[in-house]
């Protein structure tokens, strides 16, 4: 509590510092979970392309995403991809359905492949019952075998993951958990219609632990509507009782109109770009104080965890479900709306739940669009995600490995020279490094690299 005083005390004399930046830097920008980013994927990527790479995919462990798009109720603050549902029945349909994708997967792919990461994500994948968990989980290592140092994630709803599922996830090889708190006030709480106590979520994470899930990741959120800066270091204090691994701590995306549940948060209630950042800089004050290291944009982990070592190895890699330390070239996807990537394409499967069970009935892989990448596409994603996960990249050294010439990027010149005269990075020797006051205008340095951002009209959530 005293440690939260400090910190209370000191954000009010940071106030001033920051307006300005924020005013020029704290507009709109992607997340970058890839490059080129999702809106920019089209219809011209099809299913021939996609299955002539799996046919040619090296004998090397590639990773899967399951997409679960169910919940059985709506916050609404959600930003993704799922749909409510009160009945069993179409998850259960679904479930079919998913087994049918991946060996129809395992069939047009390079026989034999293994497995190094397995991610179920949603919506919540914890609305499958233990039989069904099982029943999912053991098609997808039967057909894709477990490579050495295999990793299981998924994302738990704790209102709903009772010890049977959690049992179930154990027996099929869980590794990571991912527990969605976001924050335990009960005004906030009521504001985003999520009802949730500090007793369901300790009991899940306990009940992890308890079940040999040596992993466990707490997802929470600044910029929630009645979130208070007291009230958002309240519940990092409450959450790190339960010791986690790590922590993410999201800025919550305010796009009403492409969720437009979002206009059920009371927009008056919003804090605004000042508090935001400054909820997110004492946020991060306090977890480091508790002994967390950042890692990139929005992630803590203990020094022992292997998201802070692949931090400090620079080998931490930045995907569509954000920081991970798995170095597969091949992510597949599965499941309606999931992405995927192939060393030279992104694929986004088919998100509606009825055209991607229909494709798949008639045996069809159910991508609807993607992108294929240009050297140049892979040279600038190199630099967006280095500097994503390092705050630094070496643009020569990397124009050298994709064969470029460093003067390809001379449209990023001018405003990361504005950038700098604002002390934002520095350069020397072709290398980027962005500096404290940068870090939080990330995904506007990265943003300089991005040649579809300027000509494109997709609307993105603010930098801060
Ligand atoms: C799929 S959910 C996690 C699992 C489960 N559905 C749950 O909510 O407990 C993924 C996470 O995304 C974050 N999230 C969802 N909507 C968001 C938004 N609009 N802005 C920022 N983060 C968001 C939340 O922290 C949430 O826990
Ligand atoms: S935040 Fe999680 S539980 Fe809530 S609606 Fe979104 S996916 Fe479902």
């Amino acid at each position: 509590m005293i440690k939260i005083k400090a910190i209370l005390h000191e954000s009010i004399h940071k106030e001033g510092m920051t307006q300005d930046l924020i005013k020029r830097y704290g507009g709109a920008a992607p997340r970058y979970t890839s490059y080129p980013t999702a809106p920019h994927f089209n219809a011209g990527v099809g299913e021939d392309a996609y299955r002539a790479r799996l046919a040619s995919l090296p004998q090397e462990p590639i990773s899967l995403y399951v997409h679960i798009p169910f919940c059985d109720t709506l916050c609404w603050f959600c930003g993704c991809h799922t749909k409510i549902t009160r009945r069993y029945e179409p998850v259960a349909d679904y479930v079919d359905t998913l087994i049918s994708e991946l060996a129809e997967l395992a069939h047009a792919a390079t026989p034999d492949l293994s497995m190094s990461h397995m991610h179920w994500g949603g919506g919540s994948p914890t609305l499958l019952t233990p039989k069904d968990t099982l029943r999912l989980a053991r098609v997808a290592t039967a057909l894709f075998a477990p490579a050495q140092n295999y990793e299981f994630a998924i994302e738990i709803d704790p209102r709903e993951t009772g010890i049977d599922r959690i049992a179930a996830l154990a027996e099929a090889g869980l590794t990571r958990a991912s527990i969605g708190v976001q924050d335990f006030d009960p005004q906030v709480q009521q504001a985003i219609n999520r009802l949730q106590s500090f007793e369901e979520t300790a009991a899940a994470a306990n009940n992890l632990k308890e079940f040999g899930v040596k992993s466990l990741n707490l997802d929470l959120m600044y910029g929630l509507p009645y979130q208070t800066l007291a009230r958002t270091l309240q519940t990092i204090e409450q959450a790190l009782t339960l010791r986690p691994d790590r922590v993410a701590l999201f800025g919550y995306a305010h796009v009403p109109w492409m969720k437009t549940h979002q206009r059920l948060i009371p927009e008056d209630a919003l804090p605004g770009p000042e508090a935001r950042k400054e909820a997110a800089d004492a946020a991060a004050e306090l977890l480091i104080g508790a002994g967390y290291l950042q890692i990139g944009i929005d992630h803590f982990a203990l020094p022992d965890d292997s998201l802070s070592q692949a931090e400090d190895a620079r080998t931490l890699r930045r995907n569509f479900q954000g920081y991970t330390t798995d170095q597969a070239k091949t992510l597949l996807p599965v499941g309606a709306s999931s992405i995927g990537r192939l060393p030279d394409m992104f694929i986004q499967n088919e998100p509606s739940l009825k055209s991607h069970a229909k494709r798949v009935t008639e045996g069809h892989l159910p991508i609807s669009k993607g992108v294929l990448l240009s050297m140049d596409d892979q040279l600038r994603a190199t630099i967006i995600e280095r500097l994503m996960c390092d705050f630094s990249v070496d643009l020569s050294a990397t124009c050298t490995l994709f064969g470029a010439d460093i003067t390809s990027l001379s449209d990023a010149f001018p405003r990361l020279k504005q950038m700098q005269e604002d002390g934002l990075l520095n350069q020397s020797k072709g290398t980027i490094t962005v500096t404290e006051t940068g870090k939080p205008y990330i995904r506007q340095i990265a943003a300089c690299f991005d040649q579809y951002f300027s000509q494109g009209t997709a609307r993105h959530s603010s930098t801060v």
